[in-house]
């Protein structure tokens, strides 16, 4: 690692030693997933403190998640909602969302979110089918090659004020880089063109430093 990538993942640890110290609820999950063997690609505690953060200053009461995986990030969304709040996750692996489910009894939110098993492209349009309410909140962080189309399905389903989140939108600096990526690379160049030029948006990356450089888009509905 160069000294500036170790300076960071200091500080980086710094602020989760500071403002996410350890609560059971999160680190079980954690530890279940990793016992389950799913994916290592959670959120950091950092990332999720920002999630939450974001939900509770955007005063969302509807959330929608686009992968759900071992339910880490959707943990922090949901401690955001009141308590009439609900967090809709859609989530391919149906093994993915037991554990999840685990999860989210443990921590007593199980009555706030409603996991839905299923490629997400087709819970994305059932859920425009079936005219649910508009969502305040829309985080994105599930078939990186989907991310283009997850954004069109996304804007079906939020209103004027909402906020759109996505995870994974820098990928290791390759986005910047002029020649091409890879498939997952290539459409999330494409879902980031789509956020800065769709007239309906205003939007931002935040690059965000852990194990490897990534980050977040922002984006809110005009
Ligand atoms: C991958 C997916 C993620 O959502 C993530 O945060 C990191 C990596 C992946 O599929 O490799
Ligand atoms: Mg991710």
């Amino acid at each position: 690692m160069s000294g500036i990538a170790e300076r960071w993942a200091a500080v980086d640890g710094y602020i989760e030693a500071l403002f996410t110290p350890p609560e059971a609820a999160f680190t079980k999950a954690l530890e279940d997933s990793a016992a389950a063997s799913l994916p290592d690609i959670h959120i950091s505690p950092n990332e999720g403190k920002l999630l939450y953060l974001l939900a509770k200053l955007s005063g969302a009461k509807r959330i929608l998640e686009i992968g759900l995986l071992g339910g880490y990030s959707a943990l922090w969304l949901s401690q955001a909602l009141p308590s009439d709040g609900q967090l809709i996750t859609l989530e391919i692996e149906l093994k993915h969302a037991e554990v999840a489910r685990k999860n989210f009894v443990r921590a007593g939110v199980s009555d706030k979110v409603e996991i839905r098993v299923g490629p997400a492209l087709q819970g994305l349009e059932r859920l425009v089918q079936e005219h649910a309410a508009p969502f305040d909140l829309v985080f994105i962080d599930a078939d990186k090659c989907a991310y283009p189309a997850y954004l069109d399905w996304a804007l079906k389903l939020t209103h004027s004020g909402s906020l759109i989140l996505a995870d994974n939108v820098v990928r290791d600096g390759t986005v910047a880089q002029a020649e091409k990526g890879d498939e997952a690379v290539e459409a999330i160049k494409l879902f980031n063109r789509k956020l800065a030029e769709d007239p309906r948006l205003e939007a931002t990356l935040l690059p965000l430093l852990r194990d490897s450089l990534d980050g977040l888009a922002l984006a809110r509905v005009k």
